[in-house]
């Protein structure tokens, strides 16, 4: 698969854009380019294997940088782009909003412009085969109550600067697909958790502060519901996507597991009380709960019918058999976090109760 192809995979060093190279390398033939900023929730350390192999390359770029950018296209004359650069943690986004407008919505804008320029000059048989893929969330779509799902046909209604930059973004891709006539796709995704996640985001967040018997920030009641999706099966979906989807559509990915952020660190607790049992009594002790988000979104759930009929993908992994692999990946993997720990990063308001 892929063989002769070139794919520029922006946002590479990230938690889902590592998994992407990962899988690209170890199941495919093409050749990789790396395209990242290397923010603070980077690290080319997920990227084991790759680095160093001829079918890899990494270069350090901001996506919202159209210079250098231009010599990228030029240089590698790409098949495909994957565009999963993006700052990406809500939180950070209702602290400081401005790197989010500028990475998601001018980053996208500026990407845009350079891959269609590239598309442009191509040989008309390499204009027919390129795509460009980007990678977006369920969170433009806002809250459910109790009842329904997301569907690709969900009006937007984003709540968060992150989601409302990210809606801004999918609009542009849509815009450049109806306008100019790029070959775009969208997928839209749950949230993503498995190995190499950064340490500020829930699941990692709660294994690791488990792990140094500190207490467990539960936001508001806990009763938050997400739709987990384990990486590799994301991974996995966005190189069928990008295979075999149509131009001009949009792909909703989720892997129908719904819980509730309580349940989830619950789950984490008993798991860490089986693997790293370092406490007295049950890690279950250490949860605590904590001022909540503002404009926390109560209820995500995607309906992932459309990829599983037209392209027939399923997820691998149940939550049970990919939160199991998570909490033992964490427990064996600790230099990887400790590291990020030790360079340290700036925390969020929220994350700091
Ligand atoms: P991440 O924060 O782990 O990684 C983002 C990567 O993008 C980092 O390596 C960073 O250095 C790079 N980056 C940031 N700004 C850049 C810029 N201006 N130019 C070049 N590189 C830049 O994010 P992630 O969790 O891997 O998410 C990847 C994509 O998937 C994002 O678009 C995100 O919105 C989307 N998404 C994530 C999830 C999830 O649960 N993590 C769920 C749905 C959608
Ligand atoms: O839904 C997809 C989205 O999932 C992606 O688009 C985002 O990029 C990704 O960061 C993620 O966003 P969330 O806000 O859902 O993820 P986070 O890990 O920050 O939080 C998950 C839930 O857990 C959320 O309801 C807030 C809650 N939470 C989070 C942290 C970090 C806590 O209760 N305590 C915490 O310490």
């Amino acid at each position: 698969r892929f063989e002769d192809i070139t794919i520029f995979v922006t946002g590479g060093a990230g938690f889902i854009g590592s998994a992407v190279i990962r899988h690209l390398m170890a199941d495919t033939g093409a050749r990789i380019v790396n395209i990242d900023k290397l923010t603070y929730a980077a690290n080319l350390d997920s990227l084991p294997g790759a680095v160093g192999h001829p079918r890899y390359a990494f270069e350090k770029q901001c996506i919202g940088e159209s210079t250098g950018l231009r010599a990228l296209f030029e240089k590698y004359q790409p098949d495909a782009v994957m565009n999963l650069a993006a700052e990406s943690h809500v939180d950070r986004s209702i602290d400081g909003p401005a790197e989010f407008i500028q990475t998601n919505v001018i980053g996208t804008f500026t990407l845009l412009q350079e891959a269609l320029r590239h598309w442009r000059g191509l040989t008309p048989a390499r204009r027919a085969r390129f795509r460009f893929l980007h990678v977006s969330t369920d969170e433009v779509f806002g809250s459910l109550g109790a009842n329904g799902m997301f569907s690709e046909d969900t009006a937007y209604a984003p709540n968060s600067p992150y989601s409302a930059s990210k809606a801004s973004s999918d609009h542009l891709v849509r815009a450049w697909r109806e306008t100019y006539e790029l070959p775009t796709m969208v997928t839209n995704c749950s949230n993503n958790y498995g190995p190499y996640h950064f340490p500020e985001k829930l699941i990692p967040h709660m294994i690791i502060r488990g792990l140094a018997n500190e207490p467990l920030p539960v936001y508001g009641d806990g009763g938050n519901i997400r739709d987990w999706l384990y990486v590799a099966d994301h991974a996995l979906a966005l190189t069928l996507v990008l295979e075999h989807g149509t131009v001009g559509e949009t792909y909703n990915i989720g892997a129908r597991c719904e819980r509730s952020n309580l349940d989830v660190v619950a789950q984490i607790c008993e798991l860490l009380d089986e693997i790293s049992p370092g406490i007295t009594g049950s890690h279950r002790g250490l949860i605590s709960f904590v001022t909540d988000r503002p404009g926390h979104d109560r209820r995500y759930a995607i309906d992932p019918g459309k990829i599983e009929r037209e392209l027939g993908w399923r997820p691998r992994e149940t939550f049970d058999s990919g939160l199991t692999k998570t909490v033992r990946w964490f427990c064996d993997n600790r230099t990887w976090w400790q590291d990020i720990l030790d360079r340290g990063y700036q925390q969020t308001r929220i994350g700091l109760g």
